[in-house]
């Protein structure tokens, strides 16, 4: 009933800024980063909205950072929605997206705007989540296990084989995950940590979300994700608890970037816009996505993990989202632990 009604909200809102362009038209080409659920469901209703028809594409962060830089001479994306704000952050200092004042700034909580300012307006924050793990909590019965609530408790061999997380390179996730560490214990000290976790590690899976959904089907015990993935099993019904690290831990400003060249640029801004509205962030929770919403009027998910509640690193944005630096931990990463994975 409520998102019925909240269904209607939404519709109405959409009519109203797309008042002026009643036959808008053409197409849009996007990439989707966050969960392929939420995408459809961004796409279903932009296009029915805007009467524009959207290609989707939905990537893992990395991956997209990637395929951008590899179509920088002929862009075939004209917006990216969504993804970890490391590598929106490279791509915005390497000139790969444009600036784009958008007038729903001033709707938006500190952290988005801040997000925005830092890459002179080639980016700007759509979300933010904690990052941590979701276990299985049936399997930790069946097998014995103890409740892993730090990040040290995981790397005990009793862990071996049953912790899955994604590969930096592709993941925003297991970056944030990497540079968290990073930023928790120093570099050195984290390189050991992931050495030794490596040893407990069954798969890095490609998307950062997958780990957890394993975890939900039974295939792995813990999965080392974005809080609010865990929570989406645990919602969906999967006996998966999450867990913030006692130790502290990292977060995400979700962020999004229209694409320097974008064919469909008037199209790409009305997206801009339209994902910017409180109307369209509160209807994130019925794709189960219950990332904290940037803009100040929309409802935050009850379901949401609340910043308030989990010890939180001072994440440096700057740094760790900066070309060099990223790509400097993603060749450690793969020379250190990825050439010696399982
Ligand atoms: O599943 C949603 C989500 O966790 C987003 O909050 C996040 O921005 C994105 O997925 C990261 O995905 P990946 O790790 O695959 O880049």
């Amino acid at each position: 009933m409520g998102s019925v009604k909240l269904g209607a909200a939404v519709l109405a809102a959409g009519a109203s800024l797309f008042a002026f362009a009643a036959q808008a038209e053409g197409n849009l080409n996007l990439i989707c980063s966050a969960d392929v659920v939420i995408c459809e469901q961004m796409k279903g209703d932009f296009e029915k909205q805007s009467g524009i028809s959207v290609n989707m594409v939905r990537l893992s962060s990395g991956e997209t950072y990637a395929k951008i830089r590899a179509e920088a001479r002929n862009p075939k994306t004209d917006i990216w929605w969504a993804g970890t704000g490391d590598p929106h952050l490279q791509a915005a200092s390497e000139g790969l997206t444009l600036e784009y004042k958008s007038p729903m700034l001033d709707q938006l909580q500190d952290w988005a705007v801040k997000q925005a300012e830092s890459a002179e307006y080639r980016t700007v924050g759509v979300y933010a989540g904690a990052l941590g793990w979701g276990y299985n909590s049936e399997l930790l019965k069946t097998k014995n296990l103890r409740e892993p609530k730090c990040w040290a408790d995981l790397l005990d061999p009793a862990w071996k084989g049953e912790i899955q997380m994604a590969n930096p390179n592709s993941s925003g996730t297991a970056y944030t995950a990497l540079a968290s560490l990073v930023q928790i214990m120093g570099e050195e000290q984290a390189y050991d940590y992931l050495k030794k976790l490596n040893a407990n590690i069954s798969q890095y899976t490609k998307s950062g979300s997958a780990p957890v959904k394993a975890a939900a089907r039974g295939e792995t015990t813990v999965g080392i994700v974005f809080m609010h993935d865990a929570v989406s099993m645990t919602v969906e019904g999967f006996p998966v608890k999450s867990v913030a690290p006692c130790e502290g831990t990292g977060y995400e400003i979700g962020s999004m970037s229209i694409i320097k060249g974008a064919k469909n640029l008037d199209n790409a801004k009305k997206w801009y816009d339209w994902a910017l509205t409180a109307e369209v962030q509160s209807r994130m929770k019925d794709a189960k996505s219950f990332q904290l919403p940037s803009n100040k009027n929309a409802e935050v998910p009850k379901e949401a993990p609340r910043f308030e509640d989990i010890k939180l690193i001072d994440y440096d944005f700057k740094t760790y989202g900066d070309p060099a630096k990223r790509k400097e931990l993603l060749e450690r990463w793969d020379r250190e632990i990825g050439a010696n994975a399982n």
